[in-house]
């Protein structure tokens, strides 16, 4: 990486710069070189590539069954086309919880073979001692509270976290415990809107809500929700900017019907 490249891109540095100064962070997913350039160049700040992957993209019922090969192909892919934000590295289900030299082992694929600059892995204080041993290997990583879908079996279901006090409390107590271990900054999805504010308020580093109210330093959602290219469900805390699937499927059945009726191709686009 040139020294200019480096001193173009948003790094840990500048996320918590915003924070200090009270900008918002912006985030969304991109899984591939093409969405990747859209959101890179229409400014956005950190691109996660999300193991929403396999549910928007590949096909899953969950996230559960991505791999790290899956995550890997993919982040290269985006790595190839952002140029200014920040990319993250989604950890998939099992690449970190088994152990901690299985998940320092993993995060270092994420930086050294697909161009990422930081991971993210879910979870409270279970995953702290994690957190620390790979961010002392140098590798930022962003944590993830709340409604954690590698975690869905035991929630019984994508459900808001910490509505009951006891809930609430144990997210405050792990935010704290991920800030001290390390983690550059944390997603919060599917809390309450109080909490996320009392615990954007209580920490030195960023918070970035889906689903968690407007008192978060930042805000994150899945591209293909945004822009209306998956809509088999959308959840409450999506807001649609486009309707993609209709854009694309009227021009799929403008050509089926060009080539039927033998309107295309034309003249110009034969040589
Ligand atoms: O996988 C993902 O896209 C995520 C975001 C929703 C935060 O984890």
């Amino acid at each position: 990486m040139s020294k200019q490249t480096i001193i173009n891109r948003i790094t840990t540095a500048v996320i918590r710069d915003m924070k200090r100064k009270n900008e918002k962070i912006c985030m969304l997913t991109a899984y591939d070189y093409p969405t990747a350039l859209i959101v890179d160049e229409a400014g956005i700040d950190v691109v996660l590539v999300g193991d929403s992957l396999g549910m928007v993209v590949l096909g899953y019922d969950s996230t559960l069954p991505v791999t790290m090969d899956e995550m890997i192909h993919h982040t290269k892919a985006v790595s190839r086309a952002v140029k200014h934000a920040m990319v993250v590295g989604d950890m998939p289900f099992m690449s970190y919880q088994i152990s901690s030299e299985d998940a320092l082992y993993n995060a270092g694929r994420f930086l050294q073979e697909a161009g990422a600059q930081g991971v993210k892995l879910e979870g409270g204080r279970e995953v702290a001692e994690t957190t620390r041993r790979i961010t002392s290997a140098g590798i930022p990583v962003m944590a993830h509270l709340g409604l954690t879908p590698q975690s869905v079996h035991q929630f019984g279901g994508y459900k808001v976290q910490g509505k009951e006090e006891h809930a609430a409390k144990r997210i405050m107590e792990d935010a704290k415990i991920l800030e001290e271990a390390g983690a550059f900054s944390i997603v919060l999805e599917c809390v309450p809107a109080a909490l996320a504010k009392t615990v954007t308020q209580t920490l030195t580093i960023p918070t970035i809500g889906i689903g968690a109210g407007i008192d978060c330093d930042g805000q994150v959602l899945v591209l293909h929700d945004m822009v209306g290219l998956f809509e088999k469900f959308i959840p409450k805390f999506v807001k649609t900017y486009a309707h993609l699937n209709v854009q694309m499927k009227e021009a799929v059945n403008q050509y089926i019907d060009d080539v039927r009726r033998g309107n295309f191709p034309e003249k110009k686009h034969s040589f």
